[in-house]
């Protein structure tokens, strides 16, 4: 998506600003009104006093109604938001709110607004500007690219003013919106790639994508063909990549902010197409598998926004892309791989192929040494059914880079739940003729797909992200449009940030 909501800060007053719209958040009653709600209130003669009062705007969390000022105020409409009861107020609430009021204004055709941010509590401005940026433009997002009809009806907000009065206030607002539109371009970038068909969303297209971000950032890149990843060893991505008549990439990418930094490995599932190879998929919602590139889209993601916050990291990024195809060329039920690592692999499933890919990606990356390894991977339907579309699959095999990861859960609100990797359930995958199986049962398929990479990261703190269920989703939430989601970028980064 073309970002071309324009937003600046300006000094001034929620009161005496002229704009088409003047957006205000509101407890709910009876929370006393302060800030710039108050300043407009005495303005207005009581009109949203009194409004409250009588039961006309509750403040309930979402509620939004629209005015017109009649010339009472420099500003021609005011768009009242509930924030909903102020002692569960939080970032994540701000971010649904920001966007609800977002998508209401859009939806009125109203082209711009302003709105004052003042810190209250704990909250500063710098941080409810970040996330206000990054739920408004989360919450608008739309995947428009393909629609050749009626596109005179989309519509757009084209300016968005962020008020605020005192010197040091217009430099935090503007530091929170830089961040914030920085976080949420990332968060769109990967939104547009996993809604993105995969006659679009190809191999070669993420390589050229990565070699855009490559280039517009100064990182470092390299792209491996199939017969060059099949030359080094990797038998197991290369098996996966051949089936198909569409090239494979091993994407990897480098960012280094300077000497001596800690390294982070982020390696994502690149699958643009699952049809299940030759186990093949049953064909109804077979359509949902372009998104099995959702971890992929997320590491290009996360490395493009940690070099525009200049984190001070040497990240690398790795990218198994292919498609999983059936055809004369691939392989097949019973094949057993040698992977990079050297362990070998009997196929169970031709559509457990994600954990195959990866496991030469977890390798190469060990090449790096990292403090840390992070995968991202559409990985499992039984993660689905174990924790639905709204949570992230947790895996982990080190404490503290396990709770470095809940601790930026629970600043972005985007939802981690641990499962176990005990020993024991590598018993599912014992093989008569390899190392071990690619597929064990399909209880605690989730699970089993964890202990199978595992296997592949040696002794370092490493972290599994199954993406399965969040990648992408039927019904919209407060600010994710349905459809792609961009699940992660917002957790790693935020992990990024605070790394140190
Ligand atoms: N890409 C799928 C997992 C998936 C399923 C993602 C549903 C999103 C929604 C993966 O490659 C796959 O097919 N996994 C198999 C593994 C099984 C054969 C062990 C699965 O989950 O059925
Ligand atoms: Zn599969
Ligand atoms: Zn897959």
């Amino acid at each position: 998506m073309e970002m071309v909501m324009e937003i600046r800060v300006e000094k001034g007053a929620a009161e005496k600003f002229p704009c088409e719209l003047l957006l205000l958040f509101s407890f709910e009653f009876p929370e006393p009104r302060e800030g710039p709600i108050k300043n407009v209130d005495l303005e207005w003669k009581g009109f949203i006093s009194s409004l409250m009062n009588q039961g006309d705007f509750k403040g309930e969390l979402f509620e939004r109604k629209l005015f017109y000022t009649q010339g009472a105020l420099p500003a021609k409409r005011v768009l009242l938001t509930g924030l909903g009861k102020r002692g569960e107020f939080d970032l994540d609430k701000w971010r649904g709110a920001s966007s609800k009021a977002g998508q209401y204004i859009r939806d009125a055709g109203i082209k711009q607004f302003a709105l004052q941010i003042k810190k209250f509590d704990s909250f500063s401005e710098e941080g409810l500007a970040e996330s206000f940026v990054t739920g408004l433009l989360l919450g608008t997002y739309q995947y428009n690219e393909l629609k050749t009809l009626e596109r005179e009806k989309i519509k757009e907000i084209g300016e968005v003013i962020l008020l605020g009065d005192k010197t040091g206030e217009l430099k935090s607002l503007n530091n929170g919106m830089g961040t914030g539109r920085i976080i949420a371009e990332g968060v769109c970038m990967a939104r547009d790639l996993v809604n993105g068909p995969s006659n679009k969303i190809t191999p070669t297209l993420l390589s050229e994508r990565a070699q855009q971000i490559a280039k517009d950032h100064g990182m470092e890149l390299q792209v491996l063909e199939v017969s060059q990843a099949e030359a080094m060893g990797m038998g197991a991505f290369t098996a996966v990549a051949k089936g198909s008549q569409e090239p494979g990439k091993f994407i990897v990418l480098e960012y280094n902010k300077g000497k001596g930094l800690d390294t982070i490995a982020l390696v994502g599932k690149g699958i643009t197409f699952d049809s299940g190879g030759i186990s093949i998929k049953p064909s109804e919602g077979m359509d949902r598998m372009k998104d099995d590139m959702s971890g992929a889209a997320a590491v290009l993601a996360t490395m493009q926004a940690a070099s525009k916050l200049q984190i001070p990291l040497h990240l690398v990024g790795v990218i198994p892309a292919t498609e999983n195809l059936p055809s004369g060329k691939a392989y097949k039920p019973g094949d057993v791989l040698k992977t990079l690592s050297g362990q070998t692999v009997e196929v169970i499933s031709t559509d457990a192929e994600g954990r195959l890919i990866l496991s030469d990606a977890l390798t190469y990356s060990l090449r790096y040494q990292p403090k840390a390894i992070i995968d991202l991977a559409t990985l499992t339907g039984a993660c689905v059914i174990a924790l639905g579309d709204y949570v992230i699959g947790l895996f982990g095999n080190d404490e503290p880079l396990l709770k470095r990861i809940q601790d930026s859960s629970e600043k972005t609100g985007e939802k981690v739940w641990r499962l176990p990797l005990w020993d024991e359930y590598f018993d599912y995958l014992k093989s008569d003729v390899a190392d071990f199986k690619n597929v064990g049962t399909r209880a605690a398929g989730a699970i089993i797909g964890g202990i199978f990479l595992s296997k592949f990261v040696e002794k370092i703190p490493w972290v599994h992200l199954d993406i399965a269920g969040p990648a992408s989703i039927e019904k919209e939430r407060p600010y994710v449009p349905k459809g792609g989601t961009g699940v992660g970028v917002r957790l790693l980064v935020q992990l990024l940030r605070d790394w140190k």
